[in-house]
């Protein structure tokens, strides 16, 4: 992303803060897998928001109005040594003249620099929580500044959540964040065309996995999330990742896997039926959750509440059940009391961004927010029906449905990033085993 980009969206964070403000936001640890493996070391997303800055062990500071500098990272050191064993470093000087810093230190240096700069001001824009380690550092260095100065020294006094602000800036997506996300949905389509073009009885659920790795890889991009690969019964398991099963000629195949492109996630769900033939039951249970899914995208446009598009999956899928037979009674008394969350029991989708459950407020006030232009979501109505639920016929039983596009709200309506992937059954049938 272009540099620019990062010192935009400082400005507006410093220009919402004011004078006599400062934000401190620390990075991501590096988090071990086991011994002295470390996981894949991803930066935090408000860190990286602000900054673009990839390496841990690092604290950005931003002091609106300093005459010294604005914008301050610590970061670590140079070290010949451990640079030949872990890679490239950029160190303080390159912080400056590489990644827009106007001032830049050892981290090693943060106890006897950092709270001199907190002294000077008023106000601390902090997210606490996240970081406990780090929460008990600034702890200490505001509680030193209060012992030291008694009534007459100045310190800050108030502290700030910095998540409220930051998050809500972070919701509306600006030209180039929907751009990433347009990649990182081209490729995860791509990745789940893949997929199904191989898909047959008698391959494992992690063969198709396979699949969304070589194809995340080859673009240089990885994985939002663990990638969902359920067959059969696992189709029902909300956040089933083992991904271990042999899949049976007649099962249904739930696919929820998005890749992440430059910090954007893609979050994408396909179901279709390993043969290749969507058996009676389960393209009638897909009908549903189809027609569920037009329904909700049918309220995204600027001006309409986030929960539209909730509200109208429900009635679609309550009205389907309804006819299927799954559900009994009127109506708008099944759909009052909320009767079809036996079989859909999440939301019909959340905001999407740096992060696949994205930050931003869905409420102001106690009131549905309202969409506007720039924001991001996902559409993702679902049906599940898990085996021996009680007083539904085998027929419907291990059949789980979910169907899942990331959608962008635009000035005249909206604008499905991963259009490029087919949800209509017919489509999908011709492309489930393609490749063989
Ligand atoms: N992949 C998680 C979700 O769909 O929300
Ligand atoms: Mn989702
Ligand atoms: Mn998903």
């Amino acid at each position: 992303m272009n540099p620019k980009e990062f010192s935009r969206r400082r400005r507006q964070l410093m220009r919402m803060m004011g004078r006599g403000s400062i934000a401190i936001l620390p990075a991501s640890r590096v988090k071990i897998r086991s011994r002295d493996v470390a996981y894949a070391y991803r930066q935090d997303s408000d860190f990286y928001y602000l900054t673009g800055f990839t390496e841990p062990d690092a604290v950005a500071v931003l002091v609106p109005g300093r005459s010294n500098g604005e914008y301050l990272l610590f970061c670590r050191e140079r070290d010949k040594l451990r640079e030949t064993w872990d890679g490239y470093r950029a160190g303080p000087k390159r912080a400056i003249s590489e990644h827009g810093a106007d001032d830049a230190f050892p981290i090693a240096d943060i106890n006897d620099i950092l709270p001199g700069i907190i002294e000077q001001c008023d106000r601390i824009y902090y997210t606490m929580g996240i970081y406990p380690d780090f929460d008990q550092q600034l702890i200490g260095w505001v509680t030193a500044l209060r012992n030291k100065g008694g009534n007459s020294g100045h310190r800050p006094d108030e502290f700030i959540a910095l998540d409220h602000p930051l998050h809500d800036f972070r919701l509306y997506k600006s030209r180039a964040e929907t751009a990433a996300m347009r990649r990182a949905a081209k490729i995860t389509a791509r990745a789940h065309k893949r997929a199904m073009s191989i898909c047959r009885p008698g391959l494992f659920e992690y063969e198709i996995e396979a699949e969304f790795l070589h194809e995340y890889r080859r673009n240089g991009v990885c994985a939002s999330y663990p990638s969902i690969v359920g067959s059969g019964a696992n189709s029902c398991v909300l956040h089933y990742t083992d991904n271990s099963r042999q899949m049976q000629d007649g099962d249904l195949l739930l696919v929820d896997a998005g890749c992440e492109y430059d910090y954007y996630a893609a979050d994408v769900t396909r179901t279709y039926p390993v043969n290749g033939r969507f058996t009676e039951p389960q393209r009638a249970i897909y009908e549903v959750v189809l027609e569920a899914h037009q329904a909700a995208m049918a309220c995204i446009r600027p001006g309409g509440l986030w929960n539209d598009p909730h509200d109208a999956a429900v009635r679609v899928v309550t009205r389907g059940l309804k006819r299927l037979g799954l559900l009994k009674g009127p109506l708008q008394k099944l759909i009052r009391s909320e009767a079809s969350k036996r079989f859909f029991m999440h939301r019909t989708g959340h905001w999407l961004g740096m992060d696949v459950h994205d930050v931003g407020d869905y409420k102001i006030a106690d009131q549905w927010r309202v969409l506007e232009p720039g924001m991001v979501m996902t559409v993702e109505p679902g049906i599940y029906i898990a085996p021996g639920m009680r007083g539904v016929p085998r027929r419907w039983q291990g059949i789980g449905v979910r169907i899942e596009d990331d959608v962008l709200v635009t000035r005249d309506g909206h604008d499905v990033l991963t259009k490029d992937l087919p949800r209509d059954p017919d489509t999908i049938e011709a492309l489930v085993g393609s490749a063989l």
